[in-house]
């Protein structure tokens, strides 16, 4: 199995004292020790930047190593055409990136409803919390 790269997009760094009552009360590091613990075989790296452009490099370094991804692009989600574009050079040659909400973006506000990432997505998991990491590194494991 390929390593699995969970990368996390802008302000959730944040995540456990970020608007709690929407992301919950857990951070990067517990949602790192869950997966960890729940999937014991597979290699992870962790990953969070606010920037656009880190992000991006983390995803060509992704592409190279041939990797799978994990990834909750936050905001980065409803607007980023060169995040969109980063993507698409997994997905198009055949690498899984599975794009995952925390919360579900549909019943937000509008601006949340669209994203420009999904289109280019194997496939997108959102509004179950930090199990929607759990669920997408499920998925990657049995394929
Ligand atoms: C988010 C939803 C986005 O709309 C928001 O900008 C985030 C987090 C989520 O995990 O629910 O930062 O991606």
């Amino acid at each position: 199995m390929s390593k699995i790269y969970i990368l996390n997009g802008p302000n959730l760094n944040l995540l456990g004292k970020r608007e709690p009552e929407i992301y919950g009360h857990l951070g990067l590091e517990e949602l790192k020790g869950q997966l960890v613990s729940s999937f014991p075989t597979a290699e992870f790296e962790f990953f969070q930047t606010n920037s656009e452009e880190a992000l991006i490099e983390k995803l060509h370094e992704a592409y190279l190593a041939k990797g799978a991804v994990v990834l909750n692009p936050a905001a980065f989600t409803h607007y980023s055409y060169a995040l969109r574009d980063a993507c698409a050079v997994l997905t198009s040659s055949g690498l899984k990136l599975i794009e995952v909400h925390i919360s579900n973006p549909h019943s937000r506000e509008e601006f949340r409803h669209n994203s420009v990432i999904s289109g280019v997505a194997t496939g997108v998991i959102a509004g179950f919390g930090l199990r929607s990491y759990h669920l997408a590194v499920s998925e990657l494991l049995a394929n």
